[in-house]
């Protein structure tokens, strides 16, 4: 018996390790091979291979993995943005997702969105390989979608051209100074009375949660801890003037969504 339990406990911590192992490669650990000069270094320097890689996203994109991710708070997250688009009339105007993420998270978007009228859903990710890969995930809405490949950081789109925009777990992994950048684009974008959804990590209220939280994000996602102060997105809002902002937290508040809203009366 006690010879299970110890063959038991290996493969539990064999497995673990290894699956920490295989995403720090694929995240963090190809990070540091690019800082160090080992691979060429361009716009998209900071985005790990796990969204860039076809077969690595093929690979990871299954809802339970997404789902764990996110301490199963992936569901909650996505319906507290999509049932804020449900009650906005959306009627012919045009919806912004700005970067793409795993799980049913676009689907979900997308489907709230044109039930609320949406005339289109625009979705736009500096990887090429993301767009394609979250296309096959919307046949359905296929004339209503438009695919742009395009920087959070400097987007093409034109001024007050959508009337909500989606950015689901980007700012955490954006180097700090590009954090204010892709707000300000965000906001940007966004036409007078409308809306941008944001959901994000933050500073666990219990210290065992924010213990375990910094422990991942120094391994996996050094980036991410400056939403905790320093880069905390309601704040980097709330600077850019002409918003009425709301932040709930969840899950002890190790996550949060901002709702952003912009004034009628413009950008300040
Ligand atoms: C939203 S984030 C991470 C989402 C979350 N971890 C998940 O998938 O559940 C990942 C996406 O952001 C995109 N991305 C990263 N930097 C970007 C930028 N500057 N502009 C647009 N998209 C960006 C990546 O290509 C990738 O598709």
């Amino acid at each position: 018996m006690s010879a299970w339990l110890s063959y038991l406990a290996f493969s539990v911590i064999f497995v673990l390790t290894g699956t920490a192992l295989f995403f720090f490669t694929v995240t963090r650990g190809a990070l540091l091979l690019r800082g160090a000069g080992v691979a060429g270094s361009d716009h998209a320097a900071h985005v790990y291979p796990i969204y860039s890689n076809m077969r690595l996203i093929r690979m990871i994109d299954f809802q339970p993995i997404i789902s764990a991710i996110l301490l199963f708070q992936y569901d909650r997250l996505v319906s507290s943005i999509t049932q804020g688009l449900r009650h906005t009339n959306l009627d012919g105007k045009d919806v912004l997702i700005t970067s793409c993420a795993f799980g049913n998270v676009i689907p979900r978007v997308v489907t709230a969105a044109v039930e609320s009228g949406a005339r289109k859903v625009l979705v736009a990710d500096i990887i090429k390989n993301e767009l394609d890969h979250a296309q096959g995930k919307l046949g359905d809405f296929a004339g209503q979608m438009e695919f742009l490949e395009d920087n959070a950081t400097s987007m093409k789109l034109a001024d007050a051209s959508v009337d909500a925009n989606v950015i689901f777990f980007l700012l955490h992994e954006l180097p700090h100074h590009l954090k204010a950048k892709a707000l300000s684009e965000a906001c940007r974008v966004l036409a007078p009375g409308g809306k941008l959804y944001l959901a994000e990590f933050h500073r666990p209220d219990l210290w065992v949660l924010r213990a375990l939280s910094w422990t991942y994000f120094k391994v996996f996602e050094p980036l991410g801890l400056a939403l905790w102060d320093s880069h905390d997105p309601l704040k980097q809002l709330q600077a850019l003037g002409g918003f009425s902002c709301e932040r709930r937290t969840v899950f002890f508040g190790n996550f949060q969504i901002i709702v952003a809203t912009k004034n009628a009366a413009g950008h300040r």
